[in-house]
């Protein structure tokens, strides 16, 4: 695919799917100022919090609903984040999964090819099985769970589209979510410290966790330099699930004797997780001019835009 958005020298009508997500609405908070956003949501409720551009619901796997936005929004190109991300969800709930990440995929394309329109796919690091870390966007993908494999699905959608596309690859993402929407790890382990709470987290699953706003400029920076392609986008740290919950503790001044390390195989009953999909971020670092964030400085942040509401 050669580098920019073909028939458009610059994108300045976007169109985010999965607005009020974690990414989705990081992405307004973290637009170009010269840059015109509309964002889609679902399903339909009264939002309690305003988002800086204007949105509106839809089913992103609805045909008709989806033409609709596309027909308000008129996109130069759409941010497709929307999608079922809870990986036990998708599990247990295959079809369902299937029709909003790969059907919701399809609906994005097509329209994108209608409305000639590029498309910033997000798909994820389950792509991979974490047998062979680190992971370079040229690795052949094997995903080991559900939410894996609709994700390499949805990823041949967007090749085969026909239009100008790029893949971004995020891994474990953490930030304050918008209101009612999906914890992250961080959160929960934040919350559970605070009232006090024991918590076990798994020390032999490996990662370079990333904040939201790191994934944000990464998605910006794509878009602003019309990269095309598959990019890996991740922190700097590589470490364990538990070493990320200390390093949680300490930014956030809870105690750490309340985290117990425990083996993945103490929870039985969640989807199998790959061990270390971690990425090699050289591409991300040498074509995109991103530095990788370190956790410290990730979590330090998030400390500081906790929102003045958020239950203590
Ligand atoms: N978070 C991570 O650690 C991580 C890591 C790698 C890749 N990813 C991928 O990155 C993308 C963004 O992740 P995220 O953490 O921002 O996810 P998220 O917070 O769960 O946001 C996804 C959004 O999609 C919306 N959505 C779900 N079904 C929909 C439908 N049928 N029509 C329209 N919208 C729908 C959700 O709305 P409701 O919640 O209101 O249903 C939610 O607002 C996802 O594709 C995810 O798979 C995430």
């Amino acid at each position: 695919m050669k580098q920019g958005y073909g028939h458009k020298d610059k994108a300045v009508r976007i169109l985010i799917t999965g607005g009020t997500g974690l990414l989705g609405a990081a992405l307004q908070y973290f637009a170009p100022g010269d840059i015109a956003c509309f964002s889609v949501y679902y399903p339909e409720r009264p939002l309690p919090l305003p988002l800086p551009f204007p949105m509106r619901a839809a089913d992103v796997s609805n045909p008709e609903q989806m033409r609709s936005i596309f027909a308000w929004a008129r996109p130069d190109l759409v941010i497709h984040t929307a999608a079922i991300g809870s990986v036990d969800y998708a599990q247990s709930h295959g079809d369902e999964t299937a029709m909003v990440n790969v059907g919701g995929t399809k609906v994005v394309a097509e329209l994108c090819r209608i409305f000639q329109a590029a498309v910033v796919y997000i798909s994820s690091n389950a792509v991979f099985d974490g047998e062979n870390p680190l992971y370079a966007e040229t690795d052949p993908v094997n995903p080991i769970n559900r939410y894996g494999r609709l994700k390499v699905d949805a990823e041949d959608v967007i090749r085969n589209s026909g239009v100008p596309w790029a893949i971004v690859r995020p891994i474990l993402m953490y930030g304050w979510p918008y209101p009612g929407e999906r914890d992250n790890p961080v959160v929960w382990w934040v919350r559970s410290l605070e009232s006090g709470k024991g918590i076990k987290v798994v020390d032999n699953v490996f990662s370079k966790p990333l904040s939201v706003w790191s994934c944000a400029e990464a998605v910006w920076t794509i878009v602003r330099r019309s990269a095309a392609g598959i990019y890996h986008i991740a922190g700097r740290d590589h470490i364990s699930l538990y070493e990320f919950a200390l390093v949680t503790a300490e930014v956030f001044d809870l105690n750490p004797r309340l985290i117990e390390p425990v083996p993945d195989s103490y929870f039985p009953e969640i989807a199998p997780r790959p061990r270390d999909t971690s990425f090699d971020t050289t591409k991300m670092e040498t074509e995109l001019g991103l530095k990788p964030q370190g956790v410290k400085e990730g979590l330090a942040y998030m400390k500081s835009r906790r929102p003045p509401d958020d239950e203590k």
